[in-house]
């Protein structure tokens, strides 16, 4: 047994994370009276969502006409009829409130002429059930929407006396006997102190695991640390196989350039110098939903349409937008592309890629943000005393594909969700439970065998490696021989971590023993995506299988569960999609013949 001593702390709520999931859900514990802590390993207003761009989507209607069950529509199809339905209308009817909430907070939101919030189009955003013009719904600070709403939610959080633990890493849940979560033990980063959090309710607001790929949008801190804290404690991931491909990343940075480019009028070109998006998506264009202009751009790819010496990418043109659109409206996005790729958006094209961007799966959970566990007798069973929200969880608004700026709403809408129910569950006066001693002292002794780990594999190596594989084998295009050699390539990175290799031992900033956890974590994303990608034999939102090309509703419109065990060995069950709206047509619900699955166009 390791002898670590550690210091012991007592909450209602611990919230892990600070992006704008855990923030949302932290102001809303601590603003009910909760006593809350965020436990972070990144300063909070440093969370990936700061990186956030084009916007948040709410159906404000200020730009011109639209409602909810516009939005709701529209979310259904993005999802490729795999969303569940109870959040989708949750979110969607959700949204203006929140919206509005934030403006209170103060998140400094673009303006239009008449001072309301100003809203640009984004991609598969419509009117009219799918059958109008494009929409504007998506808020936007300028291009630094997340940035805002992230520097709002810290503030207001500190307002209401929510504590906050940063730069400390979570490793690993304690979970009682009878299954229920009861903390969280953590190391402190800058002093290599260990604590443990006792609570009452555990949030995972640990965002995406994007650093499972080689080239991704995400921040390097996207590790998937819930995700394998999840699975360590036997509980399953979600939908994992569904990982979405931003079309604009910057060729060879991978930083992201927002779909608010496109929104504000850009459009792609190909080596002919064609806007080929007219030929696939004669409707929408250049704002069809992600999924299908990240596929049209690999296919110009394919066919020797790409741009560049090597004709392996495309060109995202703004140069035509008058310069006051991209001062006012795009600046960070004409310093990225400055820096990034050498390019001044006012005379040349920046040269784009599909890249990763986002994760649909994740820790499953109902629309409270409550963690679930499906079991034969219920696939909705609860695990007590656990949370997840955010881009860390899979409540399945977003199903196969997510439509830009619907993640930002996600944060917002089930952080508060969250916390509206923990107010509901959590008794202030009831003790702190204790979980089970020996709980620690296992969390311990795998901390303290990782940390003097010595074998011959060093982490960075095999990180790569999982980065290349998961690149080449698990991407936009899917084929039964791709996802076979994606499984075996990550089942023998899965045994080399048993031979990692990590040099320092020290306990105080450590950035070797804090990249080989992540890699654990990680790991544990990438081995749940390639096994769960390769036994989905049908084509649907980001998941696009060049062997199977259709949607299969009759055998697929089903959710995957996956669990990984200690030895690598992924299983795969099933469960069902939330097909029922919350709220019937005749009480001003959706009429459910709108969001009946059909073939998805744009
Ligand atoms: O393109 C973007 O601004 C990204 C937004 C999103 O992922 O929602």
């Amino acid at each position: 047994m390791a002898a670590y001593e550690y210091e012991t702390h007592n909450y209602d709520v611990v919230v892990v994370g600070a992006g704008g999931a855990g923030l949302r859900a932290t102001l809303g514990m601590a603003e009910q009276g909760l006593r809350t802590v965020c436990v972070t390993k990144v300063f909070p207003t440093r969370s990936h969502t700061v990186a956030a761009q084009g916007g948040i989507a709410a159906s404000l209607g200020n730009m011109g006409p639209d409602n909810w069950q516009w939005h709701m529509y529209d979310t259904v199809k993005g999802s490729d009829w795999l969303g569940d339905i109870d959040t989708i209308e949750y979110v969607t009817r959700e949204a203006p409130r929140a919206v509005y909430e934030l403006e209170h907070y103060g998140v400094p939101f673009s303006r239009t002429e008449e001072g309301k919030i100003y809203q640009r189009p984004f991609g598969g955003h419509t009117t009219e059930f799918g059958e109008g013009p494009p929409v504007q719904r998506t808020c936007a600070a300028a291009d630094r929407t997340g940035h805002a709403m992230l520097h709002t939610l810290y503030g207001q959080s500190l307002k209401q006396n929510a504590e906050f633990y940063v730069e400390y890493f979570a490793l690993d849940l304690i979970m009682s006997e009878d299954g229920a979560c009861t903390g969280i033990m953590a190391w402190k980063l800058d002093d290599g102190t260990l604590h443990r959090f006792n609570a009452k309710l555990v949030v995972l607001a640990t965002g995406g695991s994007g650093r499972t790929y080689f080239s991704c949008t995400s921040a390097h801190t996207c590790t998937g640390d819930g995700g394998g804290m999840v699975a360590r404690a036997g509980l399953p991931l979600q939908d994992q196989e569904f990982v979405q491909f931003h079309p604009t990343g910057v060729y060879g940075a991978g930083v992201l350039i927002t779909e608010g480019v496109r929104g504000e009028g850009g459009y792609l070109t190909n080596s002919e110098g064609e806007r080929f998006m007219e030929r696939y998506a004669p409707t929408y264009k250049d704002l069809a939903s992600r999924d299908v202009v990240s596929r049209c751009m690999t296919l110009e790819i394919r066919e020797g349409r790409g741009v560049g010496p090597e004709k392996d990418h495309i060109y995202l043109n703004l140069n035509h937008l008058p310069r006051e659109v991209i001062e006012e409206r795009l600046p960070g996005i004409a310093e990225s592309a400055r820096i990034f790729a050498g390019v001044d958006v006012t005379k040349d094209p920046i040269p784009v890629i599909p890249t990763a961007h986002y994760n649909m799966g994740g820790i499953p959970t109902n629309y409270w943000g409550e963690v679930l566990n499906p079991t034969a007798e219920d696939q909705d069973a609860v695990v007590p005393g656990l949370m997840a929200v955010g881009e860390a969880a899979c409540a399945s608004l977003h199903g196969a594909n997510r439509l830009g700026s619907n993640s930002l709403i996600d944060l917002v809408v089930l952080g508060r969700a969250a916390s509206i129910r923990a107010g509901q569950i959590i008794d202030p006066k009831a003790a702190v439970p204790e979980g089970p001693k020996a709980e620690v002292e296992k969390i311990l002794d795998r901390f303290d065998s990782i940390r003097h780990a010595d074998g011959a594999n060093p982490t960075a190596q095999v990180r790569l490696k999982m980065q290349k594989a998961m690149q080449k084998d698990a991407a936009v295009f899917r084929t039964a021989e791709s996802l076979k050699e994606g499984c075996e390539a990550i089942s023998t990175i899965w045994d080399e971590m048993r031979d990692i290799k990590v040099t320092d031992r020290s306990l105080i900033w450590n950035s070797d023993l804090m990249e080989t956890l992540e890699l654990h974590n990680l790991m544990v994303n990438a081995i749940t995506t390639v096994y769960s990608a390769e036994a989905r034999t049908e084509s649907r939102g980001a998941h696009a299988r060049e062997d199977f090309p259709e949607r299969d509703d009759k055998n697929w419109r089903k959710h995957t569960i996956s669990r990984v065990d200690e030895s690598g060995k992924v299983s795969l069950s099933y469960r069902d999609v939330h097909t029922e709206p919350l709220t019937p047509a005749e009480q001003g619900g959706i009429d459910v013949s709108k969001i009946a699955p059909k073939k998805r166009v744009y």
